[in-house]
């Protein structure tokens, strides 16, 4: 077995997908990297494939013609599409291909969130009180908003590019929302809306590896989703992330454990879906205990660019032992060192951006990790290419020391309009709040 080798397909193209490139390229038993579509971050460890991860054809072609041992699927939309169940029912596609996510059963618990919320009903799961509505039933959805207390919570069900999520303080938002919902602001993924109590605490995402039965647990994280310091204006992709997460201890992973990972890959095995992949627990901690705000059915972004840090065994022994259903022989090492991510973004993002400036730079910073998310080739020039561009990781001894690095080197890239923000980590060194 060790001499074992995996030929690799990655699907994806952000700062997420060049951190599990990162970490799988370390690895003994990588045998052909090919990523699609890749960027310049991630070309320059695995052979780029132009195209896009909704082409399942493209997909099920490169596998074949490359002779694929292992797919590893970076973001959901794939999954929730089905592209599991697509490359199994191909005749071409040998049997025994391992595949690194679930199957579109599994993938509904990102794919639905009336699907999650019943799932972890069914379960026992912590998680916050709701209830479901279709277009047809308006005037429940009003009764029920108005049987609330501010801050109200209103969700698209489907996939909404992470936009589907309104919190408003007044009743009268909360209403234009549901009005906007259904009215067809995200397409189908608004066909049904889920409102729910509002939660009150501190973010964290946990992170499990499972074949279906056994579940490795990989480092949690903390992002920070908000444009400006202090958690303040539009929401975004992740502006950056902190690993280890300073509530997170013996006690509280205690409880995620048994109130929550083991009843979700245990409602999973038992309702059949055969789930073998990543699961992201978007949790809240409410006063020490934790509830589930969302689930996601692959690894989180920029919290990967973190994590990736602080796994000190071998990443890609461990998925592929989770694809073919057989984790329970795996150990995961994980490094007591802090991990700190910040994220570089476009001047304007997340509004209006422009693409194709110079980034510069880059050759500078070889004491600390970078990871490309938005960024192209163009005549030869590495150029900004998307409203993230850069994630700049480091690790240190502790939380300070890992952001110190980070932030000694942020100024050392550039290109026109480039920003980021300036305390990312600050309130996990000075937790609990105001202690320094
Ligand atoms: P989601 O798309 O489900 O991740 O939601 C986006 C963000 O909205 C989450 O990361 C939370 O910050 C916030 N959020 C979602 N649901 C709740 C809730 N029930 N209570 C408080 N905040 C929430
Ligand atoms: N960082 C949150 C996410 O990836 O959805």
């Amino acid at each position: 077995m060790t001499d074992m080798k995996y030929n690799v397909l990655l699907l994806g193209s952000g700062g997420r997908e060049h951190a599990l490139a990162w970490k799988i390229a370390q690895s003994p038993m990588l045998g052909e990297f090919y990523a699609l579509p890749g960027n310049p971050g991630i070309n320059s460890l695995a052979k780029g494939i132009e195209g896009k991860v909704s082409d399942f054809e493209l997909i099920r072609r490169t596998v074949v013609e490359k002779n694929i041992d292992m797919v590893i699927c970076g973001p959901e939309d794939p999954l929730v599409g089905g592209l599991r169940d697509f490359l199994e029912s191909c005749p071409d596609v040998r049997e025994g291909l391992l595949f690194v996510g679930p199957g579109k059963d599994g993938a509904r618990l990102e794919g639905s969130k009336d699907f999650a919320k019943e799932f972890m009903s069914r379960h026992g799961i912590p998680t916050a009180a709701y209830r479901t509505f279709t277009a047809g039933q308006k005037d429940e959805a009003l009764d029920f908003l108005h049987s609330l207390r501010p801050p109200y919570v209103v969700k698209a069900d489907g996939l909404a590019a992470g936009k589907g999520v309104i919190i408003s303080e007044s009743l009268d938002e909360a209403k234009e929302s549901l009005e906007h919902i259904f009215g067809g602001q995200f397409g189908s993924a608004g066909s049904k809306v889920v409102i729910e109590e509002y939660l009150d605490g501190v973010e964290v995402s946990f992170f499990v590896l499972t074949d279906g039965h056994e579940y490795l647990l990989l480092p949690e994280a903390k992002d920070y989703k908000r444009i400006w310091d202090g958690d303040k204006g539009l929401n975004t992709g992740g502006m950056g992330s902190v690993s280890p997460v300073p509530f997170c201890d013996g006690e509280f992973v205690e409880k995620v454990r048994g109130r929550i990972i083991e009843p979700t890959v245990k409602g999973l095995e038992m309702e059949g879906m055969d789930y073998r992949g990543f699961i992201f627990f978007g949790l809240m901690n409410c006063g020490g205990d934790p509830y589930v705000i969302e689930y996601n059915v692959r690894m989180g972004d920029p919290e990967t660019e973190s994590v990736m840090l602080r796994i000190d065994s071998d990443l890609l022994a461990h998925m592929a032992a989770a694809a073919r259903g057989n984790l329970s022989a795996e150990a995961i090492k994980v490094s007591g060192r802090a991990a700190v991510t910040a994220i570089i973004v476009s001047g304007g993002y997340p509004e209006k951006y422009a693409k194709g400036y110079p980034v510069s730079g880059l050759e500078a910073l070889t004491d600390i990790t970078v990871f490309h998310a938005g960024t192209a080739m163009k005549d030869g020039r590495l150029v900004t290419s998307g409203g993230r561009v850069l994630a700049l990781s480091a690790t240190g001894e502790t939380l300070p020391d890992a952001r110190d690095r980070v932030y000694s080197r942020v100024d050392t890239v550039s290109f026109e309009g480039a920003f980021h923000r300036s305390d990312i980590a600050l309130d996990m060194i000075n937790w609990p709040a105001g202690k320094r």
